[in-house]
Protein backbone atom coordinates (compact mmCIF):
# COMPACT_ATOMS: atom_id res chain seq x y z
CA UNK A 1 0.00 0.00 0.00
CA UNK A 2 1.14 3.66 -0.83
CA UNK A 3 1.86 6.05 2.03
CA UNK A 4 -0.40 9.16 2.02
CA UNK A 5 1.25 12.14 -0.45
CA UNK A 6 2.67 14.80 1.96
CA UNK A 7 3.53 18.55 1.03
CA UNK A 8 7.25 18.08 1.62
CA UNK A 9 9.71 15.51 2.34
CA UNK A 10 13.64 15.64 3.41
CA UNK A 11 15.59 12.62 2.54
CA UNK A 12 19.35 12.47 3.67
CA UNK A 13 21.78 10.95 1.91
CA UNK A 14 25.34 9.94 2.11
CA UNK A 15 29.02 10.76 0.75
CA UNK A 16 31.37 7.59 0.01
CA UNK A 17 34.28 6.70 -0.41
CA UNK A 18 35.71 3.98 -2.71
CA UNK A 19 38.02 1.47 -0.14
CA UNK A 20 38.62 -0.28 -3.24
CA UNK A 21 38.44 1.12 -6.83
CA UNK A 22 40.01 -1.78 -9.05
CA UNK A 23 39.13 -0.31 -12.88
CA UNK A 24 39.91 -2.29 -16.31
CA UNK A 25 39.91 -1.20 -19.64
CA UNK A 26 37.00 0.78 -21.42
CA UNK A 27 34.01 -1.01 -22.88
CA UNK A 28 32.57 -0.09 -25.50
CA UNK A 29 30.16 1.86 -24.20
CA UNK A 30 32.79 3.97 -22.86
CA UNK A 31 32.36 3.57 -19.31
CA UNK A 32 34.97 1.12 -17.26
CA UNK A 33 34.21 -2.15 -15.61
CA UNK A 34 35.08 -1.65 -12.04
CA UNK A 35 34.95 -3.75 -8.78
CA UNK A 36 34.73 -0.76 -6.59
CA UNK A 37 34.39 -1.37 -2.68
CA UNK A 38 31.39 1.44 -1.45
CA UNK A 39 31.52 2.43 2.26
CA UNK A 40 29.21 5.17 2.89
CA UNK A 41 30.22 7.98 5.61
CA UNK A 42 28.57 10.10 7.87
CA UNK A 43 28.57 13.27 5.82
CA UNK A 44 25.48 14.14 4.77
CA UNK A 45 23.22 16.71 1.62
CA UNK A 46 19.48 16.76 2.88
CA UNK A 47 17.28 17.17 -0.49
CA UNK A 48 13.89 18.48 0.68
CA UNK A 49 10.95 17.93 -2.27
CA UNK A 50 8.21 20.46 -1.82
CA UNK A 51 5.15 20.09 -4.06
CA UNK A 52 5.01 23.48 -6.28
CA UNK A 53 2.02 23.96 -8.82
CA UNK A 54 4.71 24.05 -11.58
CA UNK A 55 4.89 21.80 -14.30
CA UNK A 56 8.96 20.41 -13.96
CA UNK A 57 10.96 20.68 -11.45
CA UNK A 58 12.89 23.37 -9.96
CA UNK A 59 15.84 23.05 -7.82
CA UNK A 60 18.06 25.82 -5.30
CA UNK A 61 21.23 24.96 -3.07
CA UNK A 62 23.04 26.36 -0.45
CA UNK A 63 26.06 25.93 1.67
CA UNK A 64 29.76 26.52 1.25
CA UNK A 65 30.08 25.18 -2.30
CA UNK A 66 26.53 25.42 -3.70
CA UNK A 67 27.83 28.24 -6.16
CA UNK A 68 29.19 25.22 -8.08
CA UNK A 69 26.16 23.39 -8.31
CA UNK A 70 24.05 23.23 -11.37
CA UNK A 71 20.38 24.55 -10.87
CA UNK A 72 19.29 22.98 -14.11
CA UNK A 73 18.11 20.11 -15.60
CA UNK A 74 21.60 18.93 -15.60
CA UNK A 75 21.06 18.65 -11.93
CA UNK A 76 20.93 14.93 -11.20
CA UNK A 77 18.70 15.76 -8.34
CA UNK A 78 16.26 17.48 -11.35
CA UNK A 79 16.75 14.23 -13.74
CA UNK A 80 15.72 11.95 -11.14
CA UNK A 81 12.35 13.94 -10.39
CA UNK A 82 11.55 13.75 -13.85
CA UNK A 83 12.19 10.08 -14.99
CA UNK A 84 10.06 9.09 -11.64
CA UNK A 85 7.33 11.56 -13.23
CA UNK A 86 7.36 10.39 -16.20
CA UNK A 87 7.46 6.43 -15.12
CA UNK A 88 4.07 7.30 -13.12
CA UNK A 89 2.72 9.24 -15.56
CA UNK A 90 2.33 12.73 -13.40
CA UNK A 91 3.77 16.29 -13.59
CA UNK A 92 7.18 16.94 -11.47
CA UNK A 93 5.25 19.76 -10.15
CA UNK A 94 8.25 20.04 -7.33
CA UNK A 95 10.74 21.97 -5.94
CA UNK A 96 14.28 20.40 -4.84
CA UNK A 97 16.06 22.46 -2.06
CA UNK A 98 19.88 20.69 -2.04
CA UNK A 99 21.19 21.78 1.55
CA UNK A 100 24.86 20.52 0.37
CA UNK A 101 27.70 19.85 2.56
CA UNK A 102 29.49 16.79 0.73
CA UNK A 103 32.08 18.30 -1.85
CA UNK A 104 31.54 19.13 -5.03
CA UNK A 105 32.97 17.68 -7.99
CA UNK A 106 35.70 15.80 -5.16
CA UNK A 107 34.52 12.03 -5.76
CA UNK A 108 32.87 11.29 -2.96
CA UNK A 109 29.10 10.98 -5.54
CA UNK A 110 27.96 14.34 -4.56
CA UNK A 111 25.69 14.81 -7.30
CA UNK A 112 25.00 10.94 -7.35
CA UNK A 113 23.43 11.68 -3.58
CA UNK A 114 21.68 14.39 -5.01
CA UNK A 115 19.89 12.43 -7.22
CA UNK A 116 19.07 9.35 -5.04
CA UNK A 117 17.29 11.50 -2.14
CA UNK A 118 15.58 13.51 -5.04
CA UNK A 119 14.27 10.10 -6.08
CA UNK A 120 13.40 8.98 -2.69
CA UNK A 121 11.45 12.03 -1.63
CA UNK A 122 9.74 12.17 -4.77
CA UNK A 123 8.56 8.99 -4.24
CA UNK A 124 7.38 9.75 -0.96
CA UNK A 125 5.53 13.48 -1.67
CA UNK A 126 4.17 11.64 -4.51
CA UNK A 127 2.84 8.70 -2.66
CA UNK A 128 3.87 6.67 -5.26
CA UNK A 129 5.55 3.50 -2.69
CA UNK A 130 7.68 2.15 -5.75
CA UNK A 131 9.52 -1.06 -4.30
CA UNK A 132 13.00 -0.72 -4.03
CA UNK A 133 14.18 -2.80 -6.87
CA UNK A 134 12.86 -0.10 -9.19
CA UNK A 135 14.44 2.43 -6.98
CA UNK A 136 17.52 0.95 -7.63
CA UNK A 137 16.65 0.88 -11.49
CA UNK A 138 15.93 4.32 -11.84
CA UNK A 139 19.47 4.76 -9.91
CA UNK A 140 21.67 2.60 -12.32
CA UNK A 141 19.79 5.28 -15.22
CA UNK A 142 20.81 8.14 -13.29
CA UNK A 143 24.78 7.68 -13.07
CA UNK A 144 27.36 4.64 -11.84
CA UNK A 145 27.36 5.44 -8.03
CA UNK A 146 23.57 6.72 -7.99
CA UNK A 147 22.38 3.14 -6.68
CA UNK A 148 25.00 2.83 -3.73
CA UNK A 149 23.86 6.57 -2.64
CA UNK A 150 20.13 5.18 -2.13
CA UNK A 151 21.85 1.66 -0.69
CA UNK A 152 24.46 3.41 1.66
CA UNK A 153 26.25 0.88 4.45
CA UNK A 154 28.93 -0.96 2.57
CA UNK A 155 28.77 -2.69 -0.57
CA UNK A 156 31.01 -4.14 -3.99
CA UNK A 157 29.86 -2.38 -7.08
CA UNK A 158 30.46 -4.25 -10.60
CA UNK A 159 29.47 -3.62 -14.15
CA UNK A 160 30.04 -0.07 -14.23
CA UNK A 161 29.78 0.39 -10.49
CA UNK A 162 25.74 -0.05 -10.19
CA UNK A 163 25.60 -3.49 -9.91
CA UNK A 164 25.55 -3.96 -5.90
CA UNK A 165 26.25 -7.06 -3.44
CA UNK A 166 26.14 -5.77 0.51
CA UNK A 167 29.71 -6.39 2.12
CA UNK A 168 30.34 -6.64 5.68
CA UNK A 169 31.94 -4.16 7.48
CA UNK A 170 33.28 -2.89 11.25
CA UNK A 171 33.08 0.98 11.85
CA UNK A 172 36.44 3.28 10.91
CA UNK A 173 36.83 6.87 11.83
CA UNK A 174 38.14 8.67 8.71
CA UNK A 175 38.96 12.42 7.78
CA UNK A 176 38.58 14.04 4.38
CA UNK A 177 40.40 16.74 3.22
CA UNK A 178 38.22 18.97 0.72
CA UNK A 179 40.87 19.98 -1.89
CA UNK A 180 41.03 23.93 -4.00
CA UNK A 181 38.75 22.91 -7.34
CA UNK A 182 37.26 19.72 -8.41
CA UNK A 183 38.40 17.11 -10.89
CA UNK A 184 35.94 15.83 -13.22
CA UNK A 185 35.63 11.82 -13.61
CA UNK A 186 35.42 11.66 -17.18
CA UNK A 187 38.52 13.48 -17.59
CA UNK A 188 40.08 11.52 -14.91
CA UNK A 189 39.10 7.72 -16.61
CA UNK A 190 40.80 9.47 -19.63
CA UNK A 191 44.12 10.24 -18.19
CA UNK A 192 43.78 6.46 -16.51
CA UNK A 193 43.54 4.79 -20.01
CA UNK A 194 46.67 7.41 -21.45
CA UNK A 195 48.53 6.29 -18.14
CA UNK A 196 47.65 2.46 -19.02
CA UNK A 197 47.76 2.34 -22.91
CA UNK A 198 49.68 -0.68 -23.80
CA UNK A 199 49.79 -2.48 -21.11
CA UNK A 200 48.03 -5.60 -19.15
CA UNK A 201 45.24 -4.30 -17.62
CA UNK A 202 43.76 -6.63 -15.57
CA UNK A 203 40.02 -7.89 -14.90
CA UNK A 204 39.05 -5.76 -11.99
CA UNK A 205 38.60 -7.88 -9.07
CA UNK A 206 37.48 -7.20 -5.30
CA UNK A 207 40.74 -7.71 -2.86
CA UNK A 208 39.92 -10.81 -0.36
CA UNK A 209 42.49 -9.14 2.05
CA UNK A 210 40.55 -5.82 1.43
CA UNK A 211 37.06 -7.37 2.30
CA UNK A 212 38.53 -9.39 5.00
CA UNK A 213 40.34 -6.01 6.50
CA UNK A 214 36.47 -4.49 5.89
CA UNK A 215 34.68 -7.32 8.10
CA UNK A 216 37.00 -7.49 11.31
CA UNK A 217 36.33 -3.31 11.74
CA UNK A 218 40.80 -3.93 12.10
CA UNK A 219 42.12 -0.32 11.50
CA UNK A 220 45.49 -1.80 11.14
CA UNK A 221 44.51 -4.38 8.18
CA UNK A 222 42.54 -2.05 6.17
CA UNK A 223 45.58 0.95 6.72
CA UNK A 224 47.85 -1.65 5.49
CA UNK A 225 45.93 -2.53 1.55
CA UNK A 226 44.34 1.17 1.28
CA UNK A 227 47.59 2.70 -0.28
CA UNK A 228 47.29 0.59 -3.16
CA UNK A 229 43.64 0.19 -3.34
CA UNK A 230 42.54 3.00 -5.37
CA UNK A 231 43.19 2.12 -9.39
CA UNK A 232 42.35 6.00 -10.06
CA UNK A 233 44.68 7.35 -7.81
CA UNK A 234 47.89 7.31 -10.16
CA UNK A 235 45.30 8.91 -12.54
CA UNK A 236 44.17 12.00 -9.69
CA UNK A 237 47.91 12.27 -9.18
CA UNK A 238 49.07 12.76 -12.35
CA UNK A 239 46.43 15.89 -13.19
CA UNK A 240 46.47 17.19 -9.38
CA UNK A 241 50.36 16.76 -8.49
CA UNK A 242 49.60 18.18 -5.40
CA UNK A 243 47.31 15.76 -3.75
CA UNK A 244 50.81 14.18 -3.10
CA UNK A 245 51.21 16.72 -0.72
CA UNK A 246 48.27 16.35 1.02
CA UNK A 247 48.95 12.59 1.43
CA UNK A 248 52.12 13.04 3.32
CA UNK A 249 50.70 15.88 5.37
CA UNK A 250 47.85 13.41 6.26
CA UNK A 251 50.39 10.61 7.49
CA UNK A 252 52.61 13.24 8.77
CA UNK A 253 49.70 13.79 11.19
CA UNK A 254 49.41 10.29 12.52
CA UNK A 255 46.71 9.23 10.07
CA UNK A 256 47.16 5.09 9.41
CA UNK A 257 47.02 5.46 5.79
CA UNK A 258 45.58 7.89 2.95
CA UNK A 259 44.17 7.16 -0.30
CA UNK A 260 42.65 9.44 -3.25
CA UNK A 261 38.64 9.40 -2.47
CA UNK A 262 37.47 8.18 -5.58
CA UNK A 263 37.81 10.07 -9.00
CA UNK A 264 39.57 13.01 -6.14
CA UNK A 265 40.50 15.30 -6.04
CA UNK A 266 39.14 15.07 -2.06
CA UNK A 267 41.95 12.64 -0.17
CA UNK A 268 40.49 10.03 3.14
CA UNK A 269 42.39 9.25 5.97
CA UNK A 270 41.86 6.74 7.93
CA UNK A 271 42.54 6.81 11.48
CA UNK A 272 42.21 4.80 14.73
CA UNK A 273 39.68 6.66 16.34
CA UNK A 274 37.34 10.10 17.12
CA UNK A 275 40.58 11.45 19.09
CA UNK A 276 42.73 10.68 16.44
CA UNK A 277 40.53 12.23 13.98
CA UNK A 278 40.05 15.48 15.21
CA UNK A 279 44.07 16.12 15.86
CA UNK A 280 44.68 14.91 12.06
CA UNK A 281 42.35 17.32 10.69
CA UNK A 282 43.57 20.55 12.84
CA UNK A 283 47.05 19.58 11.55
CA UNK A 284 45.49 19.01 7.77
CA UNK A 285 44.03 22.46 8.18
CA UNK A 286 47.23 23.70 9.32
CA UNK A 287 49.51 22.23 7.21
CA UNK A 288 47.99 24.33 4.23
CA UNK A 289 47.65 21.61 1.73
CA UNK A 290 43.79 21.75 1.75
CA UNK A 291 40.69 23.89 1.33
CA UNK A 292 39.22 22.33 4.35
CA UNK A 293 38.70 18.94 6.21
CA UNK A 294 35.49 16.83 7.30
CA UNK A 295 35.59 13.85 9.97
CA UNK A 296 33.30 11.45 9.50
CA UNK A 297 32.85 7.87 10.63
CA UNK A 298 31.44 4.65 8.31
CA UNK A 299 29.09 3.00 7.73
CA UNK A 300 26.42 5.24 7.27
CA UNK A 301 22.93 4.10 6.45
CA UNK A 302 21.53 5.47 2.99
CA UNK A 303 19.35 7.87 1.92
CA UNK A 304 16.39 7.57 4.09
CA UNK A 305 13.45 10.28 4.55
CA UNK A 306 13.76 12.33 7.79
CA UNK A 307 10.36 12.28 9.86
O1 LIG B 1 27.95 7.07 -14.42
P1 LIG B 1 28.39 8.49 -14.30
O2 LIG B 1 27.49 9.42 -15.09
O3 LIG B 1 28.59 8.95 -12.92
O4 LIG B 1 29.82 8.55 -15.00
C1 LIG B 1 30.44 9.76 -15.31
C2 LIG B 1 31.56 9.51 -16.28
O5 LIG B 1 32.61 8.80 -15.62
C3 LIG B 1 31.19 8.63 -17.48
O6 LIG B 1 30.66 9.40 -18.52
C4 LIG B 1 32.54 8.03 -17.84
O7 LIG B 1 33.31 8.95 -18.55
C5 LIG B 1 33.20 7.84 -16.48
N1 LIG B 1 32.99 6.48 -15.93
C6 LIG B 1 33.66 5.41 -16.49
N2 LIG B 1 33.48 4.16 -15.98
C7 LIG B 1 32.65 3.96 -14.93
C8 LIG B 1 31.98 5.04 -14.32
C9 LIG B 1 32.17 6.30 -14.85
O8 LIG B 1 34.42 5.57 -17.45
N3 LIG B 1 32.50 2.73 -14.45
Amino acid sequence: MSAAPRTAVTVRVPAKVNVQLAVGTARPDGFHDLASVFLAVSLYDEVTATATTGDGPTVSCEGPDSDQVPLDRTNLAARAAEVLAARAGITPAVHLHIAKNIPVAGGMAGGSADGAAALLACDALWGLGTPREELLEICAGLGSDVPFSLAGGAALGTGRGELLTPVETGGFHWVFAVAHGGLSTPAVFREFDRLTEGTEVPVPQASPELLAALASGDPDALAAVLPRSNGLQPAALSLRPELAETLEAGIAAGALAGLVSGSGPTTAFLVRDADAAAKVAAELEASGTCRATRVTASPAAGATVLA
